[in-house]
């Protein structure tokens, strides 16, 4: 699931990174509007999409379960929306985050985009990276699956902060969700 705005350059790293895995496959894209960059990209590559906004909330819920059918993991991608808690309860431990800052620090309702990084910069923090976690009813605070760091600069701008981490980013998710499919099954 990607945001209004989305980049989608972690659900491309998530795609790529599975294209030629035999038990893992991106099928569907979900989006809250139109206008999301990466859902062009996403029908390019022959993936499913479907546009879902989370206005008005109560048919909301129904429309996403519907559509999630036969789904069995979702990750979120710089979706900003909370989940419905009826979709949160119908993947138990299956819906995953990726924030970019070292959770339980700098998250929270508010906490996204350069925010985040302007936050850690202006708490003088010496690293920053990324993390990924189960999602819940609240904003960053389901349990972390997995976590990187890299530095902090002295002459760190939040873009260029926000680009270090990207990367970390890129390489977290697709490792995060397999430990989280191998527990699944263990
Ligand atoms: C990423 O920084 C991610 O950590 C956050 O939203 C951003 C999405 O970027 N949740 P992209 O659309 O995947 O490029």
């Amino acid at each position: 699931m990607i945001g209004g705005r989305g980049r989608g350059s972690n659900l491309m790293s998530l795609v790529q990174e599975f294209e030629n895995d035999p038990d893992i496959r991106a099928t569907l894209v979900i989006a809250p509007s139109e206008g999301a960059p990466a859902l062009e990209w996403a029908r390019s590559q022959g993936l499913a999409t479907a546009v879902i906004s989370p206005k008005p909330t109560e048919s909301y819920a129904e429309r996403l379960a519907s559509i999630l059918g036969e789904v069995n993991w979702i990750c979120l991608a710089g979706y900003l929306n909370l989940l419905p808690a009826e979709i949160i309860r119908a993947f138990p431990n299956r819906i995953l985050n990726i924030h970019p800052a070292l959770l339980p620090k700098f998250g929270g309702k508010g906490m996204y985009g350069l925010h985040v990084h302007e936050a850690v910069i202006a708490a003088g923090e010496t690293r920053s990276g990324c993390s990924v976690h189960f999602v819940t009813e609240a904003y960053d605070e389901g349990e972390i699956l997995a976590q990187t760091s890299c530095p902090v600069l002295p002459n760190d701008s939040p873009a260029t902060l926000a680009a270090r981490v990207l990367r970390l980013e890129h390489r977290l998710y697709p490792e995060a969700l397999r430990i989280a499919i191998e527990r699944s099954q263990s």
